[in-house]
């Protein structure tokens, strides 16, 4: 099946940062993408704004090197590379002082969307969006784009929520979770309200559990320095499992509108219960004979940020009393493989006796890789020898199911393209964003206090032993990690 692409309305995109690793990495191979499928105008214009003293040729060299190193899909070719390469432009900036701003308002236009992505630290996201106000280089109708780490506290996060609130009104300000963006994550929103067949068993009465899995094969790589400030806390759970979990638990929400989605989630948020010591496992991963440990990438040798953490999460409302919500990330671990797994009850009564074993149906709902979804059912072995039961998935691959993997756009791309849009559905607001640290700084402080030291775990394992124990003393156990 090929996807419609709808064209945006033309824009001026600057990107603040524009030089930087998250710019070359992500956001221009994904507008390059966008720009190939024909989704973006030929005169809409993307602006690097950077310290670095560049001509716009010599920033259009690095983004021509930087989509030949990280665009991942080949379906564009050089021709097409030129026509994009010629919608840049570069503008030498000083965020937080007064060279260049005069300069990115004279290449503003005024009757098209204007959009500034905050590719940089959050300690400039002030004083920019401070000059960009100050100037006269927003409007009203101007959007911000703003990546985390949203704050490392309530806090921080509120002080930050403050800076852009002085000069951007919260439709303005688009607070990019990438999770929002992946395919799948969207899906669970169409597969939970598209269909009848779910809700009425979307419930404490029906699930037994829920498990969500974010597990990743890579360490901390050159990113030691920020990681071991924020540990798998604040790096996934504040933010993507935290969003994760609000998909799968929210109430319906009356339409899809940015508020209205947004409303539920925070609800969520709300209701989540602190959680006891116990039912925190915290892990760092431990050297082997050719892997360094955590402590070794992180350059502490007495570290205690975590580089792996279990939860087990629980929410305080009708739909979800006495349900668990089990998370788990961590960095290093046997395998890349994220996802939902939505654990239902066995039936009440067995007629088939106690030979048939148990049986539970399981809605896998497969983030990466492989996007997809499989709802394992329970079956009748095949052949003659009595009534023997089976557990079978019924699969659907996204692949099979859509055509070429390729066609889906990355997160970023569909992210950026929403802001063009002016749809701040995928988008987090500040109160969800207070909320979520409002629940985990008391976690972050208690452990703290306790100086609790992680659990090592090998790498290449499934984590700390002790996580696997939380559930076993609940007569449950993780899903297994695997591609
Ligand atoms: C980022 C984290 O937000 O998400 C990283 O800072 C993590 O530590 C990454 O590796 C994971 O994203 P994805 O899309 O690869 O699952």
């Amino acid at each position: 099946m090929v996807s419609r692409v709808i064209p945006v309305e033309t824009f001026d995109l600057v990107i603040f940062g524009g030089t930087g690793d998250l710019a070359r990495r992500k956001i221009l191979p994904g507008l390059y993408r966008r720009f190939c499928s024909g989704q973006m105008p030929s005169d809409a214009r993307i602006i690097g704004a950077a310290r670095s003293d560049f001509g716009t040729s010599e920033f259009r060299d690095l983004v021509r090197d930087a989509i030949h190193e990280f665009s991942e899909k080949n379906d564009c070719d050089e021709c097409n590379i030129e026509e994009f390469l010629a919608q840049l432009d570069y503008v030498t900036i000083d965020a937080k002082g007064e060279g260049g701003w005069s300069e990115l308002k004279a290449m503003m236009r005024n009757d098209v969307v204007k959009a500034f992505y905050f590719s940089v630290a959050p300690s400039l996201f002030g004083a920019i969006a401070e000059r960009l106000h100050m100037n006269g280089i927003s409007d009203a109708d101007s959007r911000i784009v703003v990546e985390k780490p949203f704050g490392r506290d309530l806090v921080t996060a509120k002080a930050l929520n403050g800076d852009l609130a002085a000069h951007f009104d919260e439709t303005q300000i688009y607070r990019i979770d990438h999770y929002l963006g992946k395919e799948t994550v969207q899906n669970l929103m169409a597969v939970r309200f598209g269909n009848i067949l779910f809700e009425p068993l979307w419930n404490a009465q029906y699930i037994d559990h829920i498990q969500i899995t974010v597990a990743e094969t890579v360490g901390v790589g050159g990113r030691g320095e920020y990681y071991d400030r924020a540990g798998a806390m604040r790096d996934m759970v504040q933010n993507h499992l935290m969003q994760l979990l609000c998909l799968i638990a929210m109430e319906p929400p009356s339409k899809y509108d940015p508020d209205a989605v947004r409303d539920e989630k925070l609800k969520v948020i709300r209701a989540l219960e602190p959680i006891a010591p116990h039912h925190i496992v915290r892990g760092q991963y431990d050297a082997t004979e050719t892997e360094q440990s955590y402590r070794d990438d992180a350059g502490d040798p007495k570290s205690r940020t975590e580089s792996y953490i279990a939860l087990r999460c629980q929410i305080a409302n009708w739909r979800w009393a006495n349900t668990p919500i089990y998370i788990r990330t961590g960095k290093k671990l046997k395998a890349r493989a994220s996802e939902i797994a939505v654990v239902f009850k066995e039936t009440p009564h067995s007629i088939f006796g106690e030979e048939a074993g148990t049986h539970a149906n399981v809605l896998r709902i497969r983030l990466q890789p492989n996007e997809g979804m499989t709802l394992q059912v329970t079956i009748k072995e095949p052949g003659p020898g009595g009534m023997r039961l089976v557990d079978v998935p019924l699969d659907m691959s996204f692949a099979d199911a859509l055509g070429d993997e390729d066609d889906v756009p990355d997160a970023y791309e569909r992210l950026i393209m929403d802001v063009i849009r002016g749809n701040q559905t995928l988008f987090m607001r500040g109160d969800e964003v207070e909320a979520a640290w409002a629940w985990t700084d008391p976690l972050i402080n208690g452990w703290t206090a306790r100086n609790d030291v992680p659990k090592l775990y090998d790498v290449g394992s499934a984590g700390p032993d002790d996580a696997a124990l939380m559930l076993k003393r609940e007569n449950r156990a993780w899903r297994e990690i695997k591609e």
